[in-house]
């Protein structure tokens, strides 16, 4: 049963806005990224399916500015933000996992 890891008010997160979470008692030190797109608020384990290595270090970073997808830090594999699926770089076809992440009332709720 998923257990609910953080709730913050929906006005924490702008749109095209990255937020990194902690995740209570996990060993690996693994962080959440939660960030708002157009069509939602998706989470993600920040970890990259290339090598298990973090995305990125600070959630400014995580979106290609041009592009607007997700770019691991290492050796710049790209993702759908709303679909988690790697398109180019290193692991294509690759899914990065995904945090429950829903929006409701005022609220954003992440469970693991
Ligand atoms: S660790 Fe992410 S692309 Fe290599």
């Amino acid at each position: 049963m998923p257990r609910e890891v953080a709730r913050l008010p929906s006005s924490s997160l702008s749109m095209g806005g990255v937020l990194m979470l902690e995740i209570p008692e996990n060993e690996d030190n693994l962080t959440a990224l939660v960030l708002r797109t157009e069509t939602g608020v998706y989470g993600w384990l920040n970890s990259c399916p290339h090598d298990g290595r973090s995305l990125c270090n600070d959630p400014l970073y995580l979106l290609n500015r041009k592009t607007g997808l997700i770019q691991c830090m290492h050796h710049q594999a790209s993702f759908g933000p709303d679909t988690g699926v790697c398109t180019d770089g290193p692991c294509v076809g690759d899914k990065l996992r995904e945090i429950k992440t829903f929006e409701k009332e005022g609220q954003i709720v992440v469970l693991l």
